[in-house]
């Protein structure tokens, strides 16, 4: 049985009065909760005092992206041994965000992934096509060449850890979502390619999500097919109790 993980992605959003404010609301609103693993990624200025509230309770935290070398002359980058210090149990590597606006290549995405399973950092790798990509028919492809792009640097021993997110950029901060079902292929589709790498043991282990206008309304649709196993949410993320309430529609017990 794969844990369902909700992960919300505040992109670049909140200063740090903002940001304890809304995670002391969520620590209280999803307290006690079990059988979902959630994640908060702020920005990188709110990760040490959004570590501090969260200390201890059911909420996790994860970084939006961060750079392959441990130190060294790297103006504004932010390393792996850096995000661990602060906390961080995830981060979220290959946002079609920083694919398009800060032009990441696959093959970048693939030695950031490698390096976080080295230090014990659960990555959250993004995929998806866009609307143009998809209007023609091309999304399988894309998604194959993102996926086949990490199979390289990923050693079998740690590949189970993997998260991947399915978030098509024509869905994100649209709000029209994929259909549950088209999502649920795509998300197959990606574990079939896990499995021709890694094996089917492997490949059933490897959680997948849904991301891309994720809401109260149609998180339970998501979670409601065989291979969705949680989603990455951005906008419904930044309202504590539209949150929690994705968080409570994704548990398992
Ligand atoms: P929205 O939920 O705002 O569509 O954003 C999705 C996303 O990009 C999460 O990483």
């Amino acid at each position: 049985m794969r844990v369902p993980v909700i992960a919300g992605n505040w992109k670049m959003n909140k200063n740090i009065v903002e940001s304890v404010s809304l995670v002391k609301e969520l620590r209280d609103f999803v307290r006690g909760i079990e059988g979902v693993d959630i994640v908060v990624c702020p920005p990188f200025t709110s990760l040490w005092v959004v570590k501090e509230i969260i200390n201890g309770t059911n909420i996790h935290l994860g970084a939006q992206n961060m750079f392959w070398e441990t130190k060294g002359a790297f103006t504004g980058e932010t390393s792996p041994p850096m995000l661990k210090d602060v906390g961080c149990e995830y981060v979220i590597l290959g946002h079609s965000e920083r694919r398009q606006y800060f032009k990441e290549t696959s093959e970048e995405v693939a030695r950031k992934t490698e390096v976080a399973l080295s230090v014990n950092l659960m990555p959250i790798v993004c995929v998806g096509e866009n609307l143009e990509e998809k209007e023609s028919g091309k999304t399988e492809s894309i998604i194959e060449q993102e996926i086949k792009a990490l199979f390289p640097k990923i050693d079998s021993t740690l590949a189970a850890r993997i998260i991947i997110a399915y978030e098509p950029i024509w869905a994100i901060g649209t709000g029209r979502s994929s259909s549950s079902q088209d999502a649920n292929l795509i998300i197959k589709f990606i574990r079939e390619l896990f499995s021709s790498k890694y094996g089917s043991k492997i490949a059933e282990r490897i959680r997948i999500l849904y991301g891309g206008s994720v809401d109260t309304k149609n998180i339970d649709e998501f979670m409601n097919e065989s291979d969705i196993d949680g989603a990455l949410v951005g906008g419904a993320s930044l309202n504590t109790l539209s949150f929690s309430q994705i968080v409570k529609a994704a548990k398992i017990l």
